[in-house]
């Protein structure tokens, strides 16, 4: 037997046995299931209780704006086709593959492929499947958990805690961005916040190179977002909200996102510099709704980038909204929890001198992100070439000669050469292009690390005055410059 029929039988099955079995809930569902039955949006069906089209006008400004209002959803019962069946299951005609089997039906005027005798199909399935696949699939566990036809160990419970939470879907994420910011203004919102599925993040923490610290630090965050219920029965709250500081380049953001992605939890991104040039009326309403959007899709991580612009607000005499929007943050961070609300806060900056104590005090973890030393930048150069072709290559030599290098610095390298060697339509490289490459990284440097530094672009845009810009390299904390005792910090 096929295991297209396997699957088509599979689907049929769970959808029936959802739709009678009311207990169920959308964390039930394998991911790929659910996202086919998903109906997102408040405004979908229209058939609102709450009156018509033009209703939103007052309740966006009055702050109240999800008063009354239907979340999205499953609705029983599944309806199943050739088409649900073939979004879920992959199946390119389950009709075509399930039609020989005794106990399926359809129904030419629908559409519609059903189960004719759902006690056949289950010990036709009970006998096929294989029992990791059970347990992948929480709504079948319970099913077959204690059922006769099946002889295999399988929980409901084991199941639905290995299946992905619904927060982490796409489908999800959407609909409840479209539910919170759904009127004109609240578009912009949407340059201010960035969430991202778990499934949509492409860095996971064996494509980074981590010094022992932060692994450390990051083994013990896993531990206290596994045991929050124990943490919270023993009344220990000030936890999981870590500062991220370091350098330009040295994997923070990647780091976060790695997590979000190897937790399989949300990724939510504030960018407080964009909050400048947003409506600054909103903006205070905008910080709340953000905190509001990581309560709702908790469990997961409220990445705040460029976190020293609290700091830098609150001594300048920046306009009175822009202010209070900060102070809101601060006071919505204070009123955020790992074990409260299930969200894990991690703020970044470059520039940790210029935080004050009051931006300082919020976090209970503060996390190095140091340039990486000698050892480091050998085994990045590894990770970022493992799909490269190099010949000679000795990670070892270039790692000496890209000392004050970040990892993403050595990125670029990285690219530099390729794009070299493609010019010569070559997707071979040598050790002797990576070295070239460095060489040309160097000469760049200073331009690039102004334009990091200060972010003053305008010295690139209005066609890169070099020797200007680095003369103001070395005015500034130049990071690049007096690096060369950075490699004696850490013991790799
Ligand atoms: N330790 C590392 N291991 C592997 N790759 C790294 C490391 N550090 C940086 N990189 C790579 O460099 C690039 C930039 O890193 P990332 O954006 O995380 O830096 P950042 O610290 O957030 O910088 P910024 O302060 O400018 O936001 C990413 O592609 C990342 O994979
Ligand atoms: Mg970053």
């Amino acid at each position: 037997m096929s295991n297209a029929a396997l699957d088509v039988v599979e689907f049929l099955l769970t959808t029936s046995v959802y739709s009678d079995d009311r207990t169920l809930d959308e964390n039930d569902l394998p991911p790929s299931f659910r996202r086919v039955f998903w109906t997102g949006g408040v405004d979908e069906s229209g058939d609102g209780e709450e009156s018509g089209d033009d209703d939103t006008g007052g309740a966006g400004a009055s702050g109240s704006a999800n008063a009354g209002r239907r979340h999205a959803g499953i609705r029983r019962p599944l309806s199943t086709t050739n088409s649900t069946a073939r979004e879920a299951t992959g199946v390119d005609r389950p009709w075509d593959a399930v039609s020989e089997l005794m106990f399926t039906e359809r129904d030419e005027f629908s559409g519609s492929i059903s189960l004719t005798q759902q006690e056949m199909a289950e010990s036709w399935f009970a006998e096929r499947v294989d029992t990791e696949r059970l347990r992948e699939n929480p709504t079948l566990a319970k099913h077959f958990e204690d059922h006769e036809a099946f002889d295999g160990e399988v929980s409901h419970e084991a199941a639905r805690e290995q299946n992905r939470p619904i927060q982490a879907d796409r489908v999800w994420i959407d609909s409840l961005l479209e539910e919170y910011f759904d009127d004109e203004d609240d578009e912009d919102m949407l340059d201010l916040v960035d969430v991202r599925a778990p499934e949509e993040v492409d860095v996971t923490l064996d494509d980074l190179v981590l010094t022992g610290d932060q692994e450390a630090e990051i083994d013990k965050i896993s531990k206290a977002i596994e045991h929050r219920d124990y943490l919270a029965e023993i009344g220990l709250r000030e936890i999981g909200k870590l500062l991220f500081v370091g350098p330009p380049g040295t994997g923070k953001t990647s780091t976060a996102q790695a997590l979000a992605r190897d937790m399989d939890l949300p990724f939510v991104e504030v960018k407080l510099s964009m909050i400048t040039s947003q409506y600054l009326g909103e903006t205070a309403k905008n910080v709340d709704k953000t905190f509001e959007v990581a309560k709702r899709l908790s469990p997961c991580i409220l990445f705040i980038d460029e976190f020293d612009f609290v700091a830098k607000t609150r001594r300048s005499d920046e306009h009175a909204a822009l202010k209070r929007a900060v102070n809101t943050l601060l006071k919505s961070i204070d009123n955020i929890s790992l074990i409260e609300d299930d969200v894990l806060l991690i703020g970044a900056t470059n520039h940790p001198d210029q935080l004050d104590d009051a931006a300082w005090r919020r976090f209970d973890e503060i996390i190095n992100f140091p340039k990486p030393d000698y050892g480091m930048r050998a085994d990045i150069l590894q990770v970022i070439t493992r799909t490269m072709d190099i010949e000679e290559f000795d990670p070892q030599l270039i790692a000496e000669s890209t000392q004050g290098l970040t990892g993403s610095d050595l990125r670029m390298v990285l690219r530099e050469a390729v794009l070299e060697a493609l010019t010569e339509d070559r997707t071979t490289l040598t050790q002797e292009d990576l070295l070239n490459a460095v060489e040309e990284f160097e000469e760049r440097d200073n331009l690039k690390n102004m334009d990091m530094i200060e972010g003053d672009h305008d010295a690139l845009v209005a066609g890169g005055d070099i020797g200007k810009a680095s003369d103001g390299g070395h005015d500034h904390d130049h990071d690049h410059d007096h690096d060369d005792h950075d490699d004696h910090d850490h013991d790799h």
